[in-house]
């Protein structure tokens, strides 16, 4: 079965063509990030803009990359929630029209579950059930992927998401939007030993995160340095923080994975592809006998094949969706599209 795949829930307008779920024809991206560079951030009315001129081409170049015919597609898959609701309501609308010309069957996708998905695509042996700690710009969850359609929360930040505080704390340091990646690589030559950052406490469920605050520690140790007009050593400081993250995520994943009792963890999302917290988990996992599925780093942020694996499983499950099918900025993965 060949389903097209569309998603533009941020800053990336991605088609693809998947098949049966874990196989990649075609991943066509059109990345937004140097436009939202030159702001710091995404502008979403930017980002709704470059998706509409992007769509078109995008869906013409998967079919072209991948051989087929518009009559050798089954069904069109869709991010439909969560994200900037103008830049969803982009591929909603595409993908809506493109169901209704080919009359194929429409399936919406919750983005965070294609995430997760990601991990069928780069190994073919995976099924559930297993944990999956998501780490994106905008999310940071520990789910229990119980079944392919069927997920429960486990954990999740209190504030803000792993992903946003990389990116400031890079954007003070200098490094150009969005900052995680560079902040990675400082890191690499620096000491993590050289700033302690604190350790969030907090009360009510143990598997919660929280990453204001270490992000405020973090901005202030910088202002600090400049206000004292002393140079910081900031591979260090980005080795320091790095270590601070993962030290909230690695910890409370692994509870998670050893209260479940399964023996399968996968970690998605942009924030998956920082080196610290893939060695911390690769750690963790041998010394538990844990197998640990990491996503390379090209399924790690935003693509279409990833929304085309979940959509195959979502398929299978008799998710469908109509031409009334909206896009939502919020929606637990929890929840089911009907
Ligand atoms: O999943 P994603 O592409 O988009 C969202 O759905 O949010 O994640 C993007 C996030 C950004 O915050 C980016 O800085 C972060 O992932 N990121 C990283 C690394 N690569 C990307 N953060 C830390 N280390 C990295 N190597
Ligand atoms: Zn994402």
């Amino acid at each position: 079965m060949n389903i097209l795949s569309v998603e533009s829930s941020c800053d990336e307008t991605a088609v693809a063509i998947v098949r049966n779920g874990r196989e990649i024809l075609t991943d066509c991206i059109a990345s937004q990030v140097e436009l939202h560079k030159l702001y710091g951030g995404v502008v979403p009315e930017i980002a709704s803009r470059k998706h509409i001129e992007a769509i078109y081409g995008l869906a013409d170049q998967a079919l072209l990359q991948s051989g087929l015919t518009r009559k050798g597609l089954d069904a069109i898959a869709v991010t439909y929630a969560p994200g900037l609701i103008g830049a969803v309501l982009v591929g909603v609308n595409f993908a809506k029209a493109a169901a209704y010309a080919l009359d194929l069957p429409l399936v919406p996708v919750h983005h965070i579950r294609g995430h997760i998905a990601a991990n069928y695509l780069a190994y073919p042996e995976l099924e559930p059930p297993f944990i999956c700690l998501v780490v994106s710009g905008g999310h940071t969850l520990i789910v229990d992927v119980r079944g392919y359609t069927d997920f429960r929360i486990l954990g999740t930040t209190r504030d803000d998401a792993a992903g946003e505080c990389f990116d400031k704390v890079a954007r003070v340091l200098g490094m150009p939007y969005p900052g995680g990646a560079a902040l990675d690589r400082c890191a690499k030559t620096g000491d993590e030993d050289k700033y302690p950052l604190p350790h969030t406490k907090l009360s009510g469920n143990p598997l919660d995160m929280s990453f204001s605050g270490l992000k405020t520690a973090a901005l202030n140790l910088i202002h600090m340095h400049e206000q004292k007009g002393e140079s910081i050593d900031v591979p260090s400081l980005c080795a320091s923080f790095s270590k601070a993250v993962s030290e909230m995520l690695v910890p409370r994943t692994m509870q998670a994975l050893k209260e479940s009792g399964y023996k399968k963890l996968a970690i998605a999302g942009g924030v998956a592809a920082n080196s610290r917290i893939r060695a911390d988990f690769k750690d963790a996992c041998e010394k538990l006998g844990a197998a640990l599925y990491t996503p390379p780093l090209s399924l790690c942020g935003d693509n279409g094949a990833m929304i085309g694996s979940q959509g195959y499983y979502e398929f299978l499950a008799g998710t469908r969706a109509g031409q009334d099918l909206n896009a939502f900025a919020t929606r637990s993965i929890e929840q089911p599209y009907e």
